[in-house]
């Protein structure tokens, strides 16, 4: 018999249940465990899309689960941990998330789980490298989502503004995923044009101050919707469908994920957002972009910030 696919999500908060009803929405995985600390939300949460089954485009077998469900999966979200209250910072999470982590990511490995971790719980980078530490996995299969919400913002809002489908717009963030991100507008492109080009050539139409404000809205996007709805959680989630989806599929796709650096870009031991092909694998390669000076200076002072934060909390 083909062994089904299998999923474990570790946390049912906000993000965690949006992804749950995503991947039982497009049919991504044959089995979705659900394990929080909170056992009666988690069974909750399994009765309530159990009871949707009838409406979804294929089946999908739910069950609020434990750790031990951990040992025959493919892969493992972790969604669990504290999120961002309204003036705080993705970094200042970091102290009450790590101690989170350490716990979970134990009981993931006690269980014998030899898949792919896929990190959600910010600050995602240095989680990230701290469930590579305490999972002592290969680094290509420990994942953070890094920067795939943003690269999706600035898509979107880039579409938006040349209007245009923001499937034909190609761009990416790169770096933390939160303040110190960079835009790499040297290789924005639409339809295979480049972005400055078709600046240059629409006689004023576009201005190239405006990429500027698009990008700020970009870094800034997540404190707008915590100010209005006090957490974000839909476009996470689905960016995380589509990362799992990648994975389960082998799709080889190009997606910027928070993976582990060792001297790309002239960064070492860190993760950090950068293009990457993900497949069944996990990681499988890291694109080296040829950056500007400046994208590269910024992208180097991302990383330096991360590292700097990340150490008193391992030591
Ligand atoms: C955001 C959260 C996922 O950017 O960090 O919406």
């Amino acid at each position: 018999m083909i062994k089904g696919t299998r999923v474990v999500l570790i946390g049912t908060g906000f993000v965690g249940s949006s992804y749950a009803f995503a991947m039982l929405n497009q049919g991504v995985a044959d089995e979705l465990v659900l394990v929080d600390v909170n056992e009666a939300k988690a069974e909750g949460d399994a009765m309530d899309l159990n009871h949707g089954l009838a409406f979804a485009s294929s089946y999908t077998k739910i069950w609020n689960g434990t750790y031990k469900d951990c040992r025959d999966a493919d892969l493992v979200v972790l969604t669990a941990g504290a999120n961002q209250k309204p003036g705080e910072t993705r970094l200042d999470l970091i102290e009450k998330n790590a101690r989170i982590f350490k716990t979970i990511v134990g009981q993931v490995m006690d269980a014998d789980f030899k898949g792919i971790f896929l990190v959600a719980t910010n600050p995602v980078d240095l989680l990230t490298h701290m469930t590579w530490k305490f999972s002592q996995l290969p680094s290509e299969r420990v994942i953070g989502f890094g920067t795939i919400l943003d690269t999706a913002r600035l898509r979107y809002l880039i579409g938006e503004y040349f209007g245009v489908d923001t499937r034909n717009v190609h761009a990416y963030i790169m770096g933390e995923h939160g303040d110190s991100e960079l835009p790499v507008w040297s290789h924005a492109s639409i339809g295979g044009q480049r972005l400055h080009d078709l600046i240059k050539q629409s006689n004023g139409a576009y201005d190239v101050k405006d990429l500027d404000d698009i990008f700020i809205q970009v870094r800034d996007a997540a404190y707008e919707i915590i100010n209005r709805k006090g957490a974000t959680y839909y476009g996470i989630a689905m960016g995380l469908v589509r990362l799992t989806k990648a994975i389960l599929h082998n799709e080889h796709s190009i997606l910027t994920v928070s993976a582990h650096l060792t001297g790309e870009y002239g960064v070492e031991d860190c993760y950090i957002g950068v293009p990457a092909v993900v497949h069944r694998g996990g990681i499988k390669q890291v694109m080296n972009l040829t950056l500007t000076d400046l994208e590269r200076q910024q992208f180097q002072q991302s990383a330096a910030l991360l590292k700097n934060t990340l150490h008193p909390v391992l030591t």
